[in-house]
């Protein structure tokens, strides 16, 4: 068949519209370092070419990392059956295999540190309900408003970590960063949906706007906590070597601009950001 939309036949094969497609290939990535100290030269590629310190760092990035997404699979697995209806059954279930994706993504790079990267592999698996490293990730998904909380508000947190990364000075890591991010968005537009519709039909959804309320102030505390001390020494080690792009301090203030606004669309209210706070 053919018609004013069949391309010719040599045509490169090309999605209209889109930017991440030139001519039937990608985008070239970066090849610089585009900040810190070693901004302008090539970007690392390989464990073996960063220096102990930044190897360090990486590997304490990817650890924190990968156990978040683990910690996530737990905190979902109690509402894959129970979810209010059948659609968010099915995005409870691709939520938790994007997490378990991600997981898999951070211990492959993990894996390129040698033993040293695999005995952190083998921790991270052991690790059960509780003991993790961040509160949010230690806390029960009790009801159906602290699903749609935590996936609003502290994934959002996760995206921001993740944009940090974007092009950062360590190509595996960089490269990782395109498909994760498209993934997280759909965790956010549900978490924000699922407290759209509590506020906006309560009971004849499911909850009610009271639960959900209850729940952005359970979890809105702790997604402000994950962005770190203010003064983090290894923050700012992270700017230098290339490998994230903003101080906790800058990102968490970003967030806080960004989920004031959507939360009061929603028609809910944030408590201050002193709330409640462990980490500052
Ligand atoms: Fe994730
Ligand atoms: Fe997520």
């Amino acid at each position: 068949m053919s018609g004013p939309e069949t391309p010719p036949a040599n045509a490169p094969r090309t999605r209209a519209g889109s930017s991440s497609l030139k001519d039937g290939g990608t985008v070239v990535p970066v090849r610089e370092v585009l900040w810190g100290s070693s901004a302008g030269v090539h970007k690392y590629e390989t464990a073996e070419e960063l220096e102990p310190d930044m190897a360090k760092l990486v590997v304490k990035l990817m650890v924190v990392q990968a156990d978040t997404e683990f910690a996530s699979i737990q905190q979902h697995r109690p509402w894959l059956d129970s979810a209010p209806t059948l659609e968010d059954r099915w995005i409870e279930s691709r939520i938790v295999a994007d997490e378990a994706r991600h997981g898999l993504q951070a211990c492959r790079i993990l894996r390129d540190f040698g033993a040293a990267g695999q005995q952190y592999i083998d921790e991270l698996l052991a690790k059960r309900e509780g003991e993790h490293k961040l509160d949010a990730f230690n806390m029960k998904f009790e009801t159906w408003g602290d699903v749609g909380a935590f996936t609003c508000f502290v994934d959002r947190v996760g995206v921001y970590q993740l944009r940090a990364f974007q092009e950062c000075s360590y190509g595996p890591l960089a490269r990782a960063m395109p498909l994760m991010l498209s993934e997280e968005q759909l965790h956010l537009n549900f978490g924000a949906s699922v407290l759209r519709r509590m506020v906006q039909d309560g009971p004849k959804y499911y909850g009610s706007k009271e639960e959900a309320q209850a729940a952005v102030r359970k979890w809105y505390p702790r997604a402000l906590d994950m962005f770190g001390h203010s003064n983090s020494e290894t923050s700012r080690r992270a700017i230098e070597y290339g490998l994230k792009r903003w101080t906790n301090e800058e990102a968490r203030a970003r967030y806080i601009e960004e989920v004031s606004a959507l939360t009061s669309k929603i028609g809910l209210e944030l408590p201050p950001p002193e709330f409640d706070r462990h980490v500052l």
